[in-house]
């Protein structure tokens, strides 16, 4: 078999009067129109429970999307069961068959279910139509695409064999179950997640986070419609004590595919620590996890790309992307004409709901979030030794808005330049042009997460020093571009220190740890 050649699908403009914008103007317009009831879904069983949770756009407290079946301990149970069942014929299922049903996922959300699942992202979430387009529609497309494309190239990968001796490489799926814990970021991370592990071959529980269940189930409407037999993606809406009770004790559990926090993902590493022995096989850790990143920019930058690298890399999506800007270190001959942009640029911004497609920002994700943020914003106009460039203001009247702030801070280890916020403050440290070199160290030493970063420069000493000195302090780097927006196929997403396994989202690394390969030797 050929399986087509993998391409990027092209993001639409949204543009006003464009075809697409009708249609998802039209599917907002029917998503509000009405209120769902969200079941979960336990080997192919829609389930519904007594205890209906609201789900409301962050944006709007007045709305109500539809309501969510809270689950227990027990379907989290019912959920392995069922994903144990359907095993034993998932995995013996030719690959070119689920690779049919992956690639016809992604043709279903390229086509029919782009507006409804971007729809979704954007109420659910409040992401912007074009942040919902690369995010919900484009990105995940991207995720079945290439990854059935790598699973072909793995499969594919032999061992030579001697004379009168025939040695074969088997790539089976894990020996149990995945657990698939998703975040409410990325509607494209929370539908890899689980398909990476299914496309292997493997059986997968997934708790999607319960500000992203609106759009989650859509994927789960595709999901099923593509084909995914029952069972073998079970879809729960559970505490994560909850689930965690059940999985991390359970003999079959197998591995844990993982986006969130560093907080969750070490308490999970210390939980599976804590029940190694219950298990038939060492479980696969994978976790994508917290991030502090940085844009460096140096005294040589191009002034424009400097700022659009600022603006968009720390306030797109309200900085709520793992990958976001939060700190820079801008050199002292260049900062002024910078600031002047910045300031200009970010007094334009637009602000509100998603329906309004020319609002640049739109809400934080909760009301937890919301505090958090305003929490660190006051304390930073309380303290006298940093400055507030831009935003400082926040509004939860209507919705959770939090105006995209900009702090100056004189020390380079203020606790916005080294706390992660997960919103919408960029923190600059502005550093004397002589000091090039003691300010590539401070990054270094204070990047106790290691996710992303870029460099603007235009000088080609700077950018190599910088790559160099820099090396382990981002799994993406960027160079004069901002350090979000990675695109799969073409920069492979992760990183370590703090931010996790640096198992490449979308890439054979990653698929590479859902496989549990056997070595056959045949003698003549
Ligand atoms: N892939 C996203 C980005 O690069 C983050 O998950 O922005």
């Amino acid at each position: 078999f050929k399986i087509p050649t993998p391409y990027n699908e092209p993001v639409l403009s949204y543009a006003p009067g464009s075809g697409e914008r009708t249609q998802l103007k039209a599917a907002l317009t029917e998503a509000r129109s009405k209120q769902i009831e969200v079941p979960m879904y336990i080997g192919g069983e829609k389930v519904l429970t007594d205890r209906k949770v609201a789900l409301r756009p962050p944006h709007d407290h007045q709305h109500i999307l539809g309501y969510y079946s809270q689950g227990s301990k027990e379907h989290v149970t019912q959920a392995i069961n069922a994903a144990l069942a359907a095993k034993a014929k998932w995995e013996d299922l030719a690959w070119e068959q689920r690779a049919a049903i992956f690639l016809k996922a992604a043709d279903l959300i390229a086509g029919p279910y782009r507006a409804k699942l971007n729809a979704a992202t954007m109420l659910g979430q409040s992401k912007s139509a074009y942040q919902a387009e690369i995010d919900s529609a484009c990105e995940i497309i991207d995720f079945l695409r290439f990854n059935v494309a790598y699973m072909t190239e793995i499969y594919s990968q032999q061992v030579d064999s001697a004379k009168g001796v025939w040695n074969r490489i088997e790539q089976r799926p894990l020996e149990g179950f995945v657990f698939a814990l998703t975040p409410f970021n990325f509607t494209a991370i929370a539908g890899n997640l689980p398909t990476s592990a299914a496309l292997m071959g493997n059986v997968v529980v997934w708790k999607p986070a319960n500000t992203q269940i609106y759009a989650a189930n859509v994927l789960m409407e595709v999901f099923r419609e593509a084909g995914v037999p029952d069972g073998v993606i079970n879809l729960v809406y559970v505490s994560g004590p909850d689930a965690g009770d059940v999985i991390f004790k359970h003999p079959d559990f197998a591995g844990i595919h993982f986006t969130g926090s560093t907080e969750v993902f070490q308490n999970i590493w210390k939980e599976i620590g804590n029940n190694i022995h219950r298990y038939k096989t060492y479980p696969r850790i994978v976790g994508e996890t917290g991030g502090k990143d940085f844009i460096l920019v140096h005294g040589s930058a191009d002034v424009d790309v400097a700022n659009t690298a600022l603006v968009r890399g720390a306030f797109e999506y309200q900085g709520q992307k793992c990958s976001a800007a939060s700190r820079a270190y801008i050199a002292k001959s260049i900062w002024p004409s910078v600031k002047e942009l910045m300031v200009k640029d970010i007094a334009s911004f637009k602000i509100g709901p998603v329906e309004n497609f020319e609002n640049f920002i739109n809400a934080v994700i909760d009301e937890k979030s919301f505090d958090k943020l305003a929490k660190y914003i006051d304390n930073a106009k309380a303290d006298p030794n940093v400055e507030i460039l831009a935003g400082g203001t926040y509004d939860k009247s209507k919705g959770y808005f939090i105006n995209p702030t900009v702090i100056v801070a004189k020390d380079p280890k203020y606790v916005t330049m080294c706390e992660e916020l997960f919103g919408p403050v960029l923190t600059i440290f502005v550093y004397d042009d002589a000091q090039f070199d003691e300010t590539l160290k401070l990054i270094d030493t204070t990047s106790i997460y290691a996710l992303t970063g870029a460099v603007i420069a235009q000088d080609r000493y700077a950018i190599d020093q910088a790559t160099h000195a820099l090396r382990n302090a981002a799994g993406n780097f960027y160079i004069n571009d901002k350090c979000t927006g990675a695109v799969v196929g073409q920069q492979p997403f992760g990183g370590a220190r703090g931010s996790g396994t640096n198992d490449k989202a979308g890439s054979m690394i990653n698929l590479l740890r859902w496989v549990s390969p056997r070595t056959i030797k045949e003698t003549f």
